[in-house]
């Protein structure tokens, strides 16, 4: 294995489509119009000398060193900045050329350390190509004039390094971060020779308002910004292309090694979701893998309050295949279960699912999704008749007006969110639906035409009242209509959301946003051109979260604004692989593919392949299980790769359940909050140990590779395969490739995928098929896949959960930028120098009614319990509304929230619970017990070593 080096082409590439044909060193190259000739020249094979271009961003043309000489023009103009012009004939090295290059190398070497041979990025430095490339030899100006060598370095970002003595001032950084994240954290401060990279103020990068997605690291063609990896390790000498394990966009990158030791992760340029680049959680926070509290290896106990004992996995697993064939012989078929892991691969899953429905001989399988889009399935496939999102990313390039509803790009999606701000700073419109200013509302070059600060749990409403903007204007797209959707359905639903209730005027008491600004966002979102609906968990996890997934489809059919690039329905998918993990049959009555386990035809191809009968009913969701075992009835779980315990509602309940089985399994690489109740601990590999394919948001399923050796000896779908195989169910998988070929047999939308493919096309997006082997990047062109799309009535039901004197605040929760979910992974990097504990956001005039001050211990109370965290004042939230994370278990978040749920799919009400906020002196007597008992729980019984005589 080699080390992948992408060409850098220099400029972006042009999208045009008119050709030109021109004349580089004698040789003919055709190429898009408003392509530069560094450009054309590189595509022909012909490097020019270059510093200050790169490919991700427009040329600047500020080095001066690509310059060339173009018969019939005077002087010698720089290729990056040069579009080619049919019939040219350009000249890229002469004599002339060759003196103005070394002349130029001259300058910048005469400023610059010379220590290349002690110098982190000796080997990958385009300063010392350059100096290669134009044939520097010597520096006529000496080195002992005024330089910048004894400048200090910035070591404050726990990732990298900023190193001045090193800058050539070529502003490749500053132009990353304005263009390609969008933050515009940097300027060139001072002038001239005094002229240096500075963040925000003159402040420390840590300090600054950089968000640290390494963009300007990668754009540095010097060692001026290294990551800190490479000066410790060195540098890579192989890499492998494989996909980030965090979050749904499934960003492609390098993972850069020397030997079994990962040096960095490099964002692939040709990666189709992040096209280059990457946040901070895939970019750095990958530290986790080898954290000291990473358990690699098996542990079993007898009960809960006894230490773990450190045993084989032979042991581990004969144990845990013993005590679910006991359960089962005792308290009957249906007494056991499991949970797939959206961080988990396609195959992993799938595989989880199986072992639960031959081996266990029951549907009793669910997903985290449950727990976040599982309205959405429900939803797009009621409406549509697909559970998936109708687009790709890149169709973000042809979005006129973005409606981003319930979801927060920036931080919750980053890399998304940065390519969403370059289309908005090209002047696409935005309308922001959330109860929270968050960053799009408002951040550098970008402003929401409209913010409509909705009431949390009133989401319906506000979509409802959208609509009867649009059919009672006479906004909709009546040819659209009437082609694609069932018309007499259409009707029905045009007849009832122009009903006076859901009139702007009449929604603005209950949703709190001002009728006419509705108004005007619904004429935007109708009018404004290709207009596509960006959504996340704050339309999810509501009491009516499939009724919102249907209102949103409703909007987009009756403007027209689906089956072509630039619009369509687009949820924001929260886990690595939580589209695939539902792809994958992780639901309790839907075999992969989507197709319900009463369906003959489905079940009979299963049992038919897998040798076993499938029960016809669907089994139980996670909290029917969580029900039943608190009832007695439910007795054991297999958990791979969830922490329930932190992620699921009501963490009493959680925790009840939990503690009422008999045999809890938990698969992961730490001691999670949910193992506190496990009696089995399977220790679980990391992305970067195991072959498989994650599918993102897109339906796009990419390939996940394996660059080191698992510690804890297996790869996640070889543990299941063990477990299996002791519970008399044989498996026999000798490679990922062989699961991925039989969930392409068994399942019609992955028809044609495997490893070949994969490799072949580089991702592959489902529905996919003979036909269509690379996939289907925008659906529902030409028709809906169910059909004619289906309009639901969407009536506004509020949520049971009511605020009233006691509880008058409503609490709504989300993400921050710098951690991951329950924070297993990324509260075990440097992360956590960005967010240390969960904060809780309360607006100032609330804060002062209550005597809050920023900073201070409040206690968030609801009628479902209690917790204390550190108050933020803020006036981001609304008055009546306070937010927080639920990234750390020491906060319990989830302790606060109630049982509500959808009603279609159970996703829990995550996003309003009603509460009360008080002062408070610390931990709730809750909070200091579970302490304590997760400080006991997570004791290992190590046996002491036997000491030989004498020592
Ligand atoms: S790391 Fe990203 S946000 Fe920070 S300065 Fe660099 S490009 Fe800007
Ligand atoms: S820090 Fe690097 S990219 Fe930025 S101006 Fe200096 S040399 Fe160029
Ligand atoms: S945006 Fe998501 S997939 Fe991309 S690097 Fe960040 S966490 Fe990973
Ligand atoms: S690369 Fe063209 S001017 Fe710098």
């Amino acid at each position: 294995m080699s080390l992948i080096r992408e060409i850098d082409y220099g400029t972006p590439a042009s999208a045009s489509e008119a050709e030109v044909t021109l004349t580089i060193d004698g040789q003919e190259v055709t190429v898009p119009a408003g392509t530069s000739i560094m450009r054309a020249a590189q595509e022909m094979g012909t490097a020019i000398p270059k510093l200050c271009a790169t490919d991700m961003m427009d040329a600047f043309g500020s080095c001066r060193l690509c310059l060339v000489e173009i018969e019939g023009r005077a002087g010698t103009p720089a290729s990056c900045t040069t579009p080619v012009a049919p019939g040219m004939v350009v000249s890229t090295q002469t004599p002339k050329l060759a003196k103005l290059r070394k002349g130029v190398m001259e300058l910048y070497i005469s400023d610059h350390p010379l220590d290349c041979l002690t110098c982190a990025a000796n080997g990958d430095c385009e300063l010392q190509d350059m100096a290669g490339a134009v044939g520097l030899r010597e520096v006529r100006y000496g080195y002992d004039g005024d330089n910048h060598l004894a400048e200090a370095k910035d070591e404050s970002n726990p990732y990298f390094t900023y190193d001045p003595s090193k800058c050539i001032v070529c502003s490749r950084c500053v132009r990353a971060c304005d263009e390609v994240q969008g933050t515009f954290a940097l300027t060139i401060a001072g002038r001239g020779f005094e002229s240096r990279v500075s963040p925000s103020q003159s402040e420390p990068f840590l300090s600054s308002e950089c968000v640290s997605c390494g963009a300007c690291v990668q754009a540095c063609p010097t060692a001026t910004l290294t990551e800190k990896s490479v000066i410790e390790i060195g540098q890579p000498e192989h890499s492998v292309v494989t996909t980030c394990a965090y979050c749904g966009v499934g960003c492609a990158f390098k993972a850069e090694m020397r030997g079994e030791e990962l040096v960095r992760m490099v964002p692939y340029k040709e990666g189709p979701a992040n096209r280059g680049h990457s946040c901070v959680k895939g970019r750095f926070a990958w530290g986790y893998a080898n954290h000291k509290e990473r358990i690699t290896k098996p542990m079993i106990r007898a009960s809960i309050d006894q230490p773990w004992r450190e045993v084989s996995w032979e042991e581990a697993i004969s144990h845990a295949a013993s005590e679910f064939k006991r359960i089962q012989a005792k308290y009957g078929r249906q007494s056991v279960g499991g949970i797939t892991s959206s961080r988990c691969t396609n195959e992993e899953t799938f595989l989880v699912q199986k072992l639960i429905r031959a081996a266990f001989g029951n549907n009793n399988v669910d997903t985290c999704a449950r727990v976040c889009h599982s309205p959405t399935g429900y939803g797009l496939k009621t409406t549509f008749g697909t559970s998936a999102g109708t687009q790709d990313f890149d169709s973000v390039e042809d979005v006129e007006v973005a409606v981003i509803i319930g979801a927060n790009p920036t931080d919750g999606h980053p890399v998304f969110g940065s390519r969403l701000k370059q289309r908005l700073r090209e002047g696409a419109r935005l309308i922001v639906i959330d109860p929270r200013r968050i960053d799009l509302v408002r951040t550098p070059h970008i402003e929401a035409d409209h913010h409509l600060a909705l009431r949390p749990g009133t989401n319906v409403a506000v979509l409802t009242a959208m609509a009867h903007v649009i059919v009672t204007e006479g906004l909709v797209d009546e040819a659209f209509v009437r082609e694609r959707c069932d018309l007499d359905e259409f009707h029905d639903w045009a007849e009832f959301v122009s009903q006076p209730r859901y009139s702007p005027e009449a929604t603005e008491p209950l949703t709190g946003v001002p009728a006419e600004e509705l108004r005007a966002a619904a004429r935007l979102y109708a009018t404004g051109g290709n207009a596509a609906i960006y959504y996340g968990l704050g339309v999810t996890e509501h009491s009516q979260g499939s009724t919102a997934v249907m209102a949103i489809a409703n909007l987009a059919m009756a403007t027209g604004n689906i089956g072509r690039p630039g619009v369509g329905v687009n949820p924001l998918r929260g886990q690595n692989n939580v589209q695939g993990s539902c792809d994958m049959g992780s639901f309790p009555h839907e075999l992969s593919g989507y197709r319900h386990v009463s369906d003959d035809t489905a079940r009979t191809m299963f049992e038919t392949l897998w040798g076993v009968d499938i029960d016809p009913e669907p089994g139980l969701r996670i909290t029917n299980m969580l029900d039943a075992a608190v009832e007695g009835a439910f007795k054991g779980i297999y958990i791979q790769g969830e922490d329930i315990l932190q992620s699921d509602p009501n963490t009493r309940h959680v925790a009840a359940g939990l503690a009422a089985m008999e045999c809890v399994v938990v698969q992961d690489l730490f001691l999670n909050e949910t193992a506190n109740y496990a009696h089995v601990f399977l220790p679980g590999s990391t992305f970067l140990e195991k072959n498989g394919t994650f599918t993102n948001a897109e339906r796009r399923i990419q390939m996940v590779r394996k660059v080191m050796t698992p510690k804890n000896g297996y790869e996640d779908w070889e543990i299941t395969q063990l477990l299996s195989n002791a519970l008399g169910y044989p498996m026999d998988y000798g490679h990922p490739s062989k699961i991925m070929d039989e969930i392409a047999r068994l399942t019609p939308t992955f028809a044609g995928v495997s490893f070949e493919a994969l490799d072949k096309h580089g991702s592959i997006q489902w529905p996919c098929n003979e036909a269509k082997p690379a996939g289907t990047p925008v659906m529902h062109m030409e028709g809906f896949v169910r059909g004619k799309g289906k309009f639901v009535i969407t009536d506004y039901v509020p949520t049971d959960e009511k605020t009233g004197p006691r509880f008058p605040l409503l609490l709504t929760t989300g993400r921050i930028l710098s951690q991951y979910n329950v924070g297993a992974q990324t509260r075990r990097t440097a992360n956590v120098v960005w967010h240390e504990e969960d904060l809780l956001e309360i607006h100032p005039h609330d804060a002062e009614d209550r005597g809050i001050r920023d900073g201070d211990w409040v206690k968030l109370q609801s009628r479902a319990g209690a917790t204390t965290l550190r108050a933020r004042v803020t006036d981001r939230v609304t008055p009546g509304v306070v937010y927080t994370t639920f990234h750390h278990p020491a906060t319990q978040a989830n302790v606060v929230t109630t049982n509500y749920s959808d009603w279609a799919t159970n996703c829990p009400e995550y996003k309003v619970t009603a509460v009360q906020v008080a002062v408070s002196n610390g931990p709730t007597e809750w909070q200091e017990r579970y302490g304590d008992q997760a400080m006991r729980s997570r004791r290992i019984a190590r046996e002491e070593p036997v000491l030989e005589a004498g020592e």
